[in-house]
């Protein structure tokens, strides 16, 4: 469920109309609704309310400060997984005391930084992390929260680039030496072991692969919680959204008939998790990024070309692969729409083949391949749907250019959070040494 839809023909966000939006900005232009942003949180923690429980969004998935600055205010804790991660949230007004911080490579500076604002915890992924972590603590005087977190050795089914619980993935330490690592864990005074974390992988489009890790670690859970006294199990984040069919709650099907994926939503997610993880009696944390930011945003684009080679029909937009990586990196499927529909615009007659492309000087420059589309000309606007999350978060500066601008949206208000960069920052910190002169 989501808060973009057509009216009259015209997409709107919430109660702005996207046209508008892209007059006024410019594009490539992001645009996120806050009323989606809050509701997917809303759901998530409402789902997870038999259980104490704390949902920590992950910024990687879009860490812009208003999107933050919605989350805090909803009572969203973060799951960080850099310093400058810790820095953004704190900025937005995120409370690090319900922050944990993942990751496989953390720096002693980045520890530092989470020991002084007191994060609730450290999900670390190594032993040399945790000595590295006992270390730290020891300067500072200071006994470091900590949860490991374990590889179940299960195959989220997902991309794999995307799967992070099996055995050939660098994440979290093995299921098997677990124990072993609490055991010597415990005996790093500067250590408190307060949790236990896992996450199996992200876009998970079904609960199997949740339920079989749970099953697998929560006797795991009790063991530690009994032992070490441990507080808190993260189950981690993962769950899927719909990229076909995103416009679900508008008129999607002028379009073409949904064909939606078996989705996750919040109460099939929670209807069987927390019979398995109530009885623990441990407070549960979920890392959620593309379920609460993937279907808050889109991206807009401006149709510069059509090319037509007797065996194409290029579409040629002003966004690219280094606005939004995902279709280049994971082939992954973003729904285009134009922002005005016109009458017939569904009919067969009225489509065309088409591979929307951006002027990046790379064959992987597209959006999609081959796609029956309504035909439109230079100058006409398409949205690329569901690309609140793992989107301008990903945006590079490759080919010069400048980042799109964001736009988030309350019911008829829409403001500016983010310019567009402007073209000389992207030099502004390179120089030419002297000897070149
Ligand atoms: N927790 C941990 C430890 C993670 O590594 C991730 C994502 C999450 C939580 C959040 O997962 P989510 O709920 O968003 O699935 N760039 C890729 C996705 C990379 C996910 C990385 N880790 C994409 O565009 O699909």
């Amino acid at each position: 469920m989501h808060d973009f839809s057509f009216k009259r023909g015209k997409l709107y966000c919430e109660n702005v109309s996207v046209a508008s939006l892209a007059k006024k900005h410019g594009s490539p232009l992001y645009v996120y609704s806050h009323t989606t942003l809050t509701r997917n949180f809303e759901q998530l923690d409402d789902a997870l309310s038999p259980v104490d429980h704390l949902v920590c969004y992950s910024p990687k998935a879009n860490s812009n400060l208003a999107v933050l600055r919605t989350l805090a205010n909803a009572g969203s804790g973060f799951d960080i997984v850099s310093g400058g991660e810790l820095r953004r949230v704190i900025a937005a007004g995120g409370d690090p005391s319900k922050c944990v911080f993942a990751g496989v490579g953390k720096s002693e500076e980045e520890i530092e930084l989470a020991l002084k604002k007191g994060i609730y915890a450290f999900n670390a992924e190594s032993e040399p992390e945790l000595i590295r972590i006992n270390k730290v603590a020891r300067l500072l005087k200071k006994k470091a929260p900590i949860a490991v977190r374990v590889n179940p050795n299960v195959d989220a089914k997902t991309h794999a680039k995307i799967t992070t619980g099996t055995y050939d993935n660098k994440f979290g330490i093995a299921f098997e030496e677990i124990e072993g690592v609490y055991e010597r864990t415990a005996k790093l005074k500067h250590l408190h072991l307060r949790g236990l974390q896992m996450h199996i992988g992200s876009q998970l489009t079904e609960i199997g692969p949740f339920e079989k890790a749970a099953n697998k670690i929560v006797p795991l859970a009790k063991r530690l919680a009994e032992k070490h006294g441990i507080e808190f199990f993260s189950i981690g984040g993962g769950v899927g959204i719909a990229y076909e069919s995103a416009l679900e709650s508008g008129d999607a099907k002028w379009w073409r008939s949904p064909k939606r994926k078996n989705v996750l939503t919040p109460a099939k997610y929670a209807a069987k998790l927390v019979p398995l993880l109530k009885p623990l009696g441990l407070r549960i944390l979920v890392e959620p990024g593309r379920f609460i930011a993937g279907n808050a945003g889109i991206l807009i684009t401006r149709v510069e070309y059509v090319k037509q080679t007797g065996v194409k029909n290029f579409v040629i937009v002003d966004a690219a692969m280094n606005d939004l990586a995902r279709p280049a990196l994971y082939d992954s499927f973003h729904e285009i729409v134009p922002l005005t529909r016109k009458a017939g615009d569904h009919r067969k007659k009225n489509q065309i083949s088409s591979d929307v492309v951006g002027p990046i000087c790379e064959s992987g420059d597209y959006f999609c391949k081959n796609r029956p589309l309504p035909k439109v000309g230079e100058g006409d606007y398409l949205a690329l749907l569901s690309a609140g999350a793992y989107g301008f978060v990903m945006a590079s500066n490759y080919n010069v250019r400048p980042f799109p601008a964001e736009v988030l949206v309350k019911g008829s208000q829409a403001e500016v959070v983010r310019k567009r960069q402007p073209i000389k920052q992207l030099w502004a910190s390179e120089s030419v040494p002297k000897w070149l002169e």
